[in-house]
């Protein structure tokens, strides 16, 4: 658990925690990535290691308090193994790592964001771990100029508190976006190499077929063809993932004794073929306003879904205090001349 009791305050609430701190299980050695993203986040880990030889092993920590951190960027759909990676460097530190789900930070404490970003890099300084910003896209965005809205102005403090927090920071961070534009220029600096992830190719669909099986204890049948679906289906690890389940738990459903039951071809075929029939309807809906802006000329702009979301959460929270203000305003003045009334009577 997070040491910080404000965290601990947000953390004990229901549903999607703001932050979590897990031990991280899963390595490198779960997860299968395209060439391309591979040697980046090689190249990613090389820095990670030796930024713990130098300022740990070698005491260089000790003697410069600040502007030593290391921040990545990982980018990429949904599904494509960012916090698996984020896991496993942690788990290659032998740190822990404090996930940040920053859309529900922003979410449940508008108006608060920036001090809880900046309680969060205090926790991660007291339990030395490894800070992730999971869903980090609304972070990353350009501050604006000139900010005129509530909600603009929150966005803009908590990236200025955000960089400050970074700059004196010594530790890991890694930051996920699923949206690879967009980046405050001052925020960009600071991040030392962005990781970008691909869909898988063919090879590695057929190999994170295989990864999500137990090697000894899923029982397959002959049928099986994971060369087969990875061709016909352009799925995320995410997507074969849930396929897996969706195929086991068909299987497992099938009547007969559990030792006679074994999960066919026909199983992951239609795991996979809901997964990604979900996968459209979802795309549908997020995207419908997307194509209908499309559709009425170059110029409309279209604020991510999410984002546009959470903006509005903001702007909401920001009419209902100046209503309260009011309210109490309206209450102050009644009872002011309820007090001159009394004051005249008497
Ligand atoms: N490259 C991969 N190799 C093996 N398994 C994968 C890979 N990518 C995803 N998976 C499987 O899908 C699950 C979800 O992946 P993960 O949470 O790392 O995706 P993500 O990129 O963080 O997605 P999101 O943007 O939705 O958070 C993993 O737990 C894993 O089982
Ligand atoms: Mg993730």
């Amino acid at each position: 658990m997070p040491s910080s009791p404000l965290l601990r305050f947000f953390t004990g609430r229901r549903g999607r925690q703001a932050v979590d701190t897990i031990t991280p299980e899963r390595t490198f050695a779960d997860v299968i990535l395209p060439p391309a993203t591979q040697r980046t986040l090689e190249q990613a880990l090389a820095q990670v290691r030796n930024h713990a030889l130098i300022f740990e092993r070698w005491g260089l920590g000790e003697r410069h308090a600040t502007g030593l951190g290391l921040a990545f960027n990982f980018a990429g759909p949904p599904g494509t193994g960012k916090t698996i990676c984020a896991e496993a460097i942690a788990h290659a530190l032998g740190k822990q790592l404090l996930v940040v789900n920053y859309s529900v930070v922003e979410s449940m404490w508008a108006g608060e964001t920036a001090k809880n970003v900046a309680a969060v890099f205090r926790t991660a300084i007291e339990d030395d771990a490894v800070l992730f910003f999971d869903e980090a896209d609304a972070i990353a965005a350009r501050r604006t100029a000139g900010a005129r809205q509530a909600m603009e102005r929150e966005a803009n403090t908590v990236v200025n508190v955000l960089l400050r927090e970074l700059e004196a920071f010594n530790g890991v961070v890694v930051f996920a976006t699923n949206l690879a534009a967009n980046f405050d220029p001052a925020f960009e600096r600071r991040i030392r190499t962005h990781v970008l992830f691909e869909m898988p190719g063919v090879a590695e669909r057929e190999r994170i077929w295989q990864v999500q099986l137990h090697p000894l204890h899923t029982p397959l049948s002959a049928d099986v063809d994971f060369a087969a679906l990875a061709e016909r289906y352009p799925a995320s690890g995410g997507d074969i993932k849930n396929a897996v389940l969706k195929a086991a738990a068909a299987a497992a459903a099938e009547p007969g004794v559990d030792v006679g039951k074994r999960i066919h071809q026909r199983h992951f075929v239609q795991g996979i073929e809901d997964v990604m029939a979900a996968k459209s309807v979802m795309r549908q809906s997020i995207f419908a306003d997307e194509d209908a802006a499309v559709a009425a000329g170059p110029n409309v702009a279209v604020p991510d879904a999410r984002t546009a979301l959470a903006l509005q959460a903001v702007e909401a929270r920001s009419q209902h205090a100046a209503l309260l203000g009011i309210a109490l305003g309206a209450a102050g003045l009644l009872a002011g001349l309820a007090g001159l009334v009394v004051a005249a009577l008497r």
